[in-house]
């Protein structure tokens, strides 16, 4: 889809990038010749994961254990990986999530999600936007949010409300950095399986089992889709691009959103007599306006 050298002197940042889409958008970023600095709080997955890529790609990965809640590590972890050359994007990708009764959830259980999703993804983003402004750089964000920011969700609420957080910041700093040229998008993925998030979204085998009805693309996201997206807002050919949230879930938030999705499983005789139910009420409402 893209030219190989698309991303060639280009230093890209992403947080959570050992593990999940996290590593997949890292793995295509690497392949389009960018050098990629991953983050993450487990020092041994990070290394094994910017390994494995270097090996598969011949491109340049750096390893940067950091636990992006705590924000005196991320100025000092950003601080030091700028100190090597400054970076070009950023991708706000690092998560947490789980499924839960929202009454279940203990104010402890609610700051896990909200510490990583909304505050560290702002820490992370105002210590790069800050060295951009400074340095009169041009920048680049991109937020991984969900398209719950937009309907909410049940059983996952404190995501949905640090995700909707960081849809606004989107929306906000595109606004107010634009014109220092930095730029800001998100990406709302549907579902793209992960270890990670399957086994914290989908814990019982029968939930795992997720209805593809429900999707009119009628199948999960390829990571590859996914990347190939983030590939495109962190270019600079996308550069009048800025303040989007774009989906990309095979339609399965639209479905929902209309009154009729679920009628897809109809057969053509089903069609057929329901068009001949409506004809006849038609003609019966049209014969009581001729008299
Ligand atoms: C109720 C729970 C719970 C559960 C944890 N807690 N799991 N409460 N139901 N299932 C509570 C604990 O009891 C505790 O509260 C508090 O949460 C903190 O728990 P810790 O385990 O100490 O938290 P921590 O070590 O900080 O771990 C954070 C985490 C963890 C989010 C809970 O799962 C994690 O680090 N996950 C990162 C990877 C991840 O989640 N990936 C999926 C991302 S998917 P008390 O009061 O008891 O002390 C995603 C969107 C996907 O983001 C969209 C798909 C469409």
């Amino acid at each position: 889809m893209f030219q190989n050298d698309l991303f060639k002197g280009k230093k890209i940042l992403v947080t959570g990038g050992g593990t999940g889409l996290g590593k997949s958008m890292t793995e295509r970023f690497l392949e389009l010749g960018a050098e990629v600095a991953i983050c993450g709080r487990r020092k041994a997955v990070l290394e094994e994961a910017a390994a494995e890529l270097t090996a598969k790609t011949g491109g340049t990965v750096t390893a940067w254990p950091l636990d992006i809640r705590v924000a005196e590590a991320v100025e000092e972890t950003i601080g030091a990986i700028w100190a090597q050359g400054p970076l070009d994007a950023l991708v706000n990708n690092a998560a947490g999530n789980f499924i839960s009764r929202t009454e279940d959830l203990s104010p402890r259980a609610f700051d896990a999600i909200a510490n990583i999703v909304l505050h560290g993804s702002f820490y992370v983003t105002t210590a790069c936007g800050r060295r951009w402004l400074k340095e009169g750089r041009k920048g680049n964000i991109l937020s991984i949010v969900t398209t719950w920011v937009r309907n909410g969700s049940p059983y996952v609420v404190p995501s949905a409300m640090a995700k909707a957080g960081l849809a606004a910041m989107t929306r906000s700093l595109a606004v107010e950095w634009g014109p220092k040229g930095i730029r800001v998008n998100a990406i709302a993925p549907g579902p793209f399986p992960t270890e990670g998030a399957w086994a914290r979204l989908s814990p019982k085998p029968e939930l795992a089992e997720r209805p593809l009805e429900s999707i009119p693309m009628r199948r999960v996201g390829r990571h590859e889709e996914l990347a190939d997206l983030a590939v495109y807002l962190l270019a600079d050919q996308s550069e009048y691009l800025t303040g989007e949230i774009i989906a990309i879930d095979g339609g399965q938030a639209l479905n929902n959103a209309g009154s009729f999705g679920r009628l897809s499983a109809l057969s053509d005789q089903d069609w057929a007599e329901i068009r001949e139910t409506i004809k006849t009420v038609n003609a019966k409402d049209k014969a009581m306006r001729t008299v």
